[in-house]
């Protein structure tokens, strides 16, 4: 009898996983674009506008309707994330422990230039630590954004927030949190375009999952430095 792998072969990231990734992308980024529209209509900070050129929506009726028609697929699209990631595991396996210890000694190598990812499959730990705070920052940008768009039948959420304004305010501050993750984010990914092509394709298979005949057949089938992982 043929040995057979204990689940079946499975990628760095799975199909669901870059489907949730970029669906989750392109909303956000259409969130950011036209709530900054709608921003410059209402603005929190008398100096700070944003430019027609960098918004969506041309009017701040037609950023609402944008606004109001992305929030759909980020709120639904991430409670399937999160699930997924929680039955999973995956949010186990990829995101924790987080350890200050290399969150500082990331740091310390990013600031000598010393920026590897060889090992796809490992988290450093400021991306832990980025991967998780975001998505905290999103779904508290969740929360807030309900409170702000229906205070009356959210009256709870916007309780727990204290006030409406206090909602608005932590509404924009999520807003310049998520758009400094995204810069971040994207700079890297561009740096290391490997990571930016495992999130198109899938990337390497995770060594636990590739059947033994696999392995003996082709052992390039696995990533070579996760081995000893
Ligand atoms: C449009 C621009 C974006 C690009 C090019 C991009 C690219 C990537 C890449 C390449 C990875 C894999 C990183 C690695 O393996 O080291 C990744 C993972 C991730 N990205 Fe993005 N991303 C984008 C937008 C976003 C946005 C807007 C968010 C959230 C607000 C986000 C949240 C995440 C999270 C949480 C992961 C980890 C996923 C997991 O392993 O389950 N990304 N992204």
């Amino acid at each position: 009898m043929t040995p057979s792998p204990a689940r079946p072969p499975r990628r760095l990231h799975p199909f669901a996983v870059r489907l949730m990734h970029w669906i989750n992308a392109v909303s956000v980024l259409m969130l950011i674009f036209s709530g900054w529209k709608i921003y410059d209509d209402y603005p929190i900070l008398s100096w700070l506008r944003f430019d027609d050129a960098i918004t969506l929506g041309g009017h701040p009726e037609t950023a609402l309707q944008w606004h109001f028609f992305a929030m759909w697929p980020l709120a639904l699209n991430g409670l399937v994330y999160l699930a997924y990631g929680i039955a999973s595991g995956r949010f186990v396996r990829r995101f924790l422990p987080i350890r200050i210890g290399d969150v500082v000694a990331t740091l310390r190598d990013t600031l000598h230039l010393r920026l590897g990812h060889d090992d796809l499959f490992h988290y450093n730990g400021v991306q832990k630590l980025l991967y998780v705070g975001v998505i905290a920052v999103v779904i508290l940008q969740v929360l807030t954004g309900l409170a702000i768009w229906k205070p009356v039948q959210f009256s709870e959420v916007v309780g727990i927030f204290g006030s409406f304004q206090t909602a608005r305010w932590l509404h924009f501050a999520g807003m310049v949190a998520i758009s400094g993750f995204v810069v971040v984010h994207v700079a890297l990914a561009l740096a290391v375009p490997k990571t930016l092509l495992a999130m198109i394709t899938g990337g390497p298979l995770e060594p636990a999952t590739i059947p033994v005949e696999t392995m003996r057949a082709n052992p390039m089938s696995m990533n070579p430095t996760s081995e000893h992982r």
